[in-house]
């Protein structure tokens, strides 16, 4: 059942916040003729064994937002720089 987005967005928009919104369980939904996961500034859908579509784990980030793909990709891969050795200056995840 998609969130009220229409009303979340304007709040949002008025005080400056992005929007993160959890479509986890929401695949091939839609909110105003727009895929669910992909109304807000950032989605993401979960492909865990319990979702309409699964890969028994994992998921997915949406965002036409490069900053927020490149952060999340960062985060996502220990957060390690890119250079040609390690080095990790702040905490990441193994969530590839
Ligand atoms: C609304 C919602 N958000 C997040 C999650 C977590 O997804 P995952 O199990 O891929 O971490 C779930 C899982 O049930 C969910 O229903």
């Amino acid at each position: 059942m998609p969130a009220r987005m229409k009303e979340i967005l304007e709040i949002a928009r008025r005080y400056d916040i992005a929007v993160l919104e959890d479509a986890a369980e929401a695949i091939g939904s839609t909110y105003q003729r727009k895929a669910v996961g992909a109304v807000g500034d950032v989605g993401i859908l979960s492909f865990n064994n319990n979702k309409t579509l699964t890969t028994f784990g994992g998921g997915m980030l949406l965002t036409n937002d490069k900053s927020y793909a490149d952060q999340a990709y960062l985060w996502s891969t220990h957060s390690r720089k890119n250079l040609p050795h390690y080095e990790h200056d702040e905490m990441g995840f193994n969530y590839r």
